[in-house]
């Protein structure tokens, strides 16, 4: 592998923060989790962050997270869901290595995530059709800032993580044969 780092993108419930973690110990590189750099440097969770402090703070905070990322290589990147819809945070994360979407459809994210509080935007009335909304929103920029997707609908954690593991090494020897 190039030491470039590996990005992960997706909505909440894609399975960043289990892949990323599983995938950086089978390449040897670090993980990092966009969301724990923020609650660590805010002294709260994200739910509080939101609670108390709103949107608008949470994600500037989140994009001070992605900028400090800058220059850093051998590192598996978990990013909170709403990351890459900001242009310039989409900009870091490509120039940072590959990027990768994990994708799966609205109704499986909101059964893998649906007993968990800890998702601020989803505390509302209707929080599947909030999912599904999101995800229409979402997706397109998803597939035009990620290097190739995932889908992970079928797939154990294990199972995407030995895919990642082929595509990623598949993408190095091309792009060495291209050198
Ligand atoms: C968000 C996703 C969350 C977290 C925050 C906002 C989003 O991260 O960053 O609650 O905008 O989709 P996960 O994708 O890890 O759940």
């Amino acid at each position: 592998m190039s030491r470039r780092c590996v990005v992960l993108i997706g909505m909440m419930g894609a399975g960043k923060t289990e892949v990323g973690t599983l995938l950086a110990e089978e390449l040897g590189y670090e993980y990092l989790d966009t969301d724990e750099v923020v609650s660590e440097r805010a002294g709260k969770s994200i739910p509080k962050i939101f609670a108390e402090d709103g949107e608008k703070v949470f994600r500037e905070l989140e994009a001070e997270a992605v900028r400090d990322l800058v220059g850093r290589r051998s590192l598996v990147v978990a990013t909170g869901g709403g990351a890459p819809v900001d242009p310039e945070n989409a900009r870091i994360l490509r120039a940072l290595g590959t990027v990768v979407y994990l994708k799966a459809s609205a109704i499986e994210l909101y059964q893998r995530i649906k007993n968990d509080k800890g998702r601020p935007l989803l505390q509302v009335e209707n929080p599947k059709g909030e999912m599904a909304k999101l995800l229409a929103l979402r997706e397109p920029v998803y597939k035009d800032v990620a290097d190739f997707m995932m889908d992970t609908e079928e797939l154990s954690v294990d199972e995407v993580v030995a895919e990642l593991i082929d595509e990623l090494a598949r993408r190095t020897i091309e792009t060495q044969g291209d050198e």
